[in-house]
């Protein structure tokens, strides 16, 4: 069995969406939600689906042992970041080489870094008059939205689009591609 830890720290319905995927999988357990937001949606999510949630602190996160010692308790293998805005330490990624990936709702290396999420990411995108957009799922490494490419998924980006209709159009691509791309690469 392979133990997966979501970190997520908004509303989570990518956490829904994985959590559901991989609900009766003999080989993938979602065992653990790690979250930076007291009152984040994604924690009823996990409390729902009686998934352990740790909530956890910037100063141990950033300057302490990154929570590593939690995360050796719950025996995860492998961290999928769906939503969590915060950077990852250079030291969780040294304990997690190759096994930490991340969504982004555009196509990077475009609109993306820090304070590039939710709706500022569509504006930005409309703003610049883009004819397509999407997501990108990533290996995360030390800077924000970059590792390695792992998929895009290209949507088009409509004349009368609002952030809000574009983030849509995009939403349904991050829960249709997410849960099986994580299932690709890890039974692999
Ligand atoms: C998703 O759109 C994800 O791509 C984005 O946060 C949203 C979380 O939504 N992540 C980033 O922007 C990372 N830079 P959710 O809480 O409904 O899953």
């Amino acid at each position: 069995m392979q133990r997966i830890a979501i970190f997520a720290s908004g509303s989570g319905s990518n956490a829904q969406k994985i959590i559901e995927h991989f609900h009766a999988s003999k080989k993938v357990a979602i065992a653990l939600v790690v979250c930076n937001k007291p009152g984040a949606g994604v924690i009823t999510i996990a409390e729902q689906n009686n998934i352990p949630v740790l909530l956890i602190e910037k100063e141990r996160f950033f300057r302490g042992d990154s929570y590593i010692k939690e995360l050796a308790e719950h025996k995860i293998d492998f961290i999928v970041l769906a939503g969590f805005l915060w950077k990852i330490p250079a030291a969780l990624i040294q304990a997690y080489p190759n096994h930490i990936i991340n969504i982004h709702p555009a196509l990077l290396p475009k609109y993306g870094g820090k304070g590039m999420y939710g709706q500022q990411v569509h504006q930005a995108v409309i703003d610049n008059h883009e004819k397509e957009s999407g997501i990108t799922i990533h290996y995360v490494d030390e800077q924000y939205d970059h590792g390695k490419t792992l998929l895009q998924v290209k949507c088009p980006v409509l004349k009368d689009d609002t952030s809000t209709t574009l983030a849509l159009r995009i939403q349904s691509l991050e829960h249709e591609h997410y849960p099986k791309l994580i299932g690709e690469l890890l039974l692999k």
